[in-house]
């Protein structure tokens, strides 16, 4: 899950996931990056890490770190926040089966739509609680998707 910081969008998205994942005993590898280096090492937003814990989910043994190269060798599936972020890493792909692997994460649920999770960070608590509502259905149609078949 990446978005530019990953303090506010990504994490949720993570904690999310893999809560969702865990709760099925899919033993997936779920982990968030920000295309920028700029939170580095920090913990989530304080907003993020409040609206989940509203949920029960915990996010606070999250650290942010930077998108790297090495991650399509570690990761099946990359899901970006906005178009930004899918631009950013759909160019440090090294192969068309890399590009293939990124996806925009809120096409699960409005399938072709290339909606974007807006960037809550310059705004209110009202923003994340947004954010949250979006990828927890997000999650719930990605974790449908790859199940379905398996
Ligand atoms: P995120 O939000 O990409 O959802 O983590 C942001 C966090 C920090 C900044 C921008 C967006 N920033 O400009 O520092």
């Amino acid at each position: 899950m990446v978005c530019l910081g990953n303090i506010c969008r990504s994490p949720l998205a993570h904690g999310l996931l893999e809560q969702k994942a865990n709760a099925l005993d899919l033993s997936w590898e779920v982990d968030s990056a920000g295309t920028s280096a700029y939170h580095v090492g920090h913990l989530p937003d304080k907003r993020s890490i409040d609206i989940a814990a509203e949920h029960g989910l915990d996010i606070t043994h999250q650290r942010a770190r930077q998108f790297v190269v090495e991650d399509f060798d570690q990761f099946d599936l990359i899901f970006a926040m906005d178009a930004q972020n899918f631009s950013h890493i759909k160019n440090m792909a090294r192969s068309d089966d890399e590009v293939k692997k990124v996806h925009l994460i809120l096409n699960e649920t409005y399938p072709g739509e290339n909606r974007r999770v807006p960037d809550p960070y310059y705004g209110g608590e009202q923003g994340f609680k947004k954010v949250f509502d979006l990828l927890d259905e997000a999650m719930d149609r990605l974790i449908g998707r790859l199940t379905e078949t398996a």
